[in-house]
C-alpha cells in the first residue's frame, strides 16, 4: 500500500436493485482505498458495475437502488451521512464527471452563469470574483480565447470543448476527488488524448485524486496507479497498473488486454473475448466469467472465486482458482501474438 494519507476508503460495497425479475445484485463486496494525488481505474466490460460503483459512492442511484457497506470520505461515511452534509461534500469536496456533457450542464444557461453560481453557493464569492475565477479554469482546462467564450451557451461549444467546459465546472471548488466516468468516450482520438493530458496536469497542479472508469484499458495506461478490473459486478483483479499490463494473472484481464487494438501493428486485429456479458437477473453460481474462460474448470462453475492475494506478487489481489504462475505464463503466450 503506498504511505499517502488514505483520502477515500470502500469498504465492503453492495449494490442491488430491485425489478419485476427479481434482485439484480449489480456490486458485491468492493473494497479500495485512495490516497491524496493517486489515480485508481476501473475497467470493465458493458454492464459490469463500474458506473453503479460510483453513482453509489455519490448517492445517486436510481430510485430501485441501494447501497451496502461503507464509503468514507476522510473517515465520514458518505452512504450514513445526511443528504444536507452530503451535498456540501459532492460536487465541492468529491466531483464527478460523466460521459456526456449535457448530462451536467444546463443547456438554458450561459457557461458563465453555470460556473459563478457554483462559486457564489459553494465559496461564497461576489459574481465578479466568480467570474475571475471562472476563466482562470477554463484557461487552465485550455479553452482558447476563455474571457470571451464564458458568455457563451454550452451547444455553441464543440464536442471536445464542451468536455473541456465540464472538467472546469467540476474543478470549480478544487475537490480532492475527482471521479471520471468514461470521461472521453464520445470523443475522437487525438481530442481524447488531450483530456487525458490536461487531466494529469490538472493531478500534478491540484493534487487531485481521481477514480477514471473506462472499459478501455489503453485509456488507464498513462494515467492510473492502480487498476482494478470488473466482471458481473465482482472485482476479477486488483493491482499497480503495471502489473495489469506487463504481468496479468485473470483470464478476463488477459482476454481484455488481448482485445486491446494495437495501433502499430499491421493486422490492427481486435480479438475480443468470444461470449457475451453474464445476464445480472441470473448469475452464474461459481466464478462469473467461467462459462467464457477457456481456463475454467468444473470447480470454477460451481465456487466462487475468493479475492485474495498471492505471495507471488505482492500488491496483488485476483480472483480465481487457477494458481497464478499457471495464468502469468498462459499470458506470456497468449498475448506475444498481439
Ligand atoms: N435502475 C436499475 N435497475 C436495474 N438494474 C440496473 C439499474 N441500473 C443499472 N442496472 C444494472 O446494473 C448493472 C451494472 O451497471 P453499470 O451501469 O454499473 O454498468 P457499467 O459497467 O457502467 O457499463 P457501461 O460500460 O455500459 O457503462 C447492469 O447489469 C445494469 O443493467
Ligand atoms: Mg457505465
Amino acid at each position: 500500500m503506498s504511505n499517502t494519507p488514505t483520502l477515500l476508503q470502500v469498504k465492503n460495497l453492495d449494490v442491488r436493485f430491485q425489478t419485476n425479475d427479481g434482485p439484480v445484485y449489480a456490486v458485491n463486496q468492493l473494497n479500495f482505498e485512495l490516497g491524496r494525488g493517486e489515480t485508481l481505474g476501473i475497467v470493465g466490460e458493458s454492464g459490469s458495475g463500474k458506473s453503479q460503483t460510483v453513482l453509489a459512492m455519490m448517492g445517486l442511484l436510481a430510485k430501485n437502488g441501494s447501497a451496502a457497506g461503507q464509503v468514507l470520505y476522510q473517515g465520514q461515511d458518505l452512504l450514513s451521512m445526511p443528504a444536507q452534509q452530503l451535498n456540501r461534500i459532492r460536487g465541492n469536496r468529491v466531483a464527478m464527471i460523466f460521459q456526456d456533457p449535457m448530462t451536467s450542464l444546463n443547456p438554458y444557461l450561459t457557461v458563465e452563469r453555470q460556473m459563478t453560481e457554483v462559486l457564489e453557493l459553494h465559496k461564497a464569492m461576489g459574481r465578479r470574483q466568480a467570474k475571475t475565477r471562472a476563466i482562470e479554469l477554463l484557461e487552465a482546462v485550455k479553452i482558447p480565447d476563455a474571457a470571451r467564450r464564458i458568455d457563451m451557451y454550452p451547444h455553441e461549444f464543440s464536442g471536445g470543448m464542451r468536455q473541456r467546459v465540464m472538467i472546469a465546472m467540476a474543478l470549480l471548488c478544487e475537490p480532492e476527488v475527482l471521479i471520471a466516468d468514461e470521461p472521453t468516450t464520445a470523443l475522437d482520438v487525438t481530442v481524447q488524448a488531450q483530456i487525458l493530458a490536461l487531466l494529469r496536469d490538472l493531478q500534478r497542479d491540484f493534487g487531485t485524486a481521481i477514480v477514471m472508469i473506462t472499459h478501455d484499458l489503453g485509456v488507464v495506461a498513462g494515467i492510473c496507479d492502480r487498476v482494478m478490473v470488473m466482471y458481473g459486478g465482482r472485482v476479477m483483479e486488483y493491482a499497480p497498473a503495471d502489473d495489469i499490463f506487463y504481468r496479468p494473472s485473470h483470464p478476463y484481464t488477459i482476454g481484455l488486454l488481448g482485445a486491446l487494438p494495437r495501433l502499430n501493428s499491421d493486422s490492427a486485429q481486435l480479438l475480443s473475448i468470444p461470449g457475451n456479458p453474464p445476464n445480472m437477473n441470473n448469475l452464474p453460481k461459481g466464478c462469473p466469467f467461467s462459462p467464457r474462460c477457456q481456463y475454467a474448470t468444473e470447480r470454477c462453475g460451481t465456487e466462487l472465486p475468493p479475492l485474495a492475494g498471492s505471495t507471488l506478487q505482492t500488491d496483488l489481489m485476483r480472483a480465481c482458482h487457477r494458481p497464478i504462475n499457471e495464468l502469468t505464463q498462459a499470458a506470456t503466450q497468449e498475448l506475444s501474438h498481439v
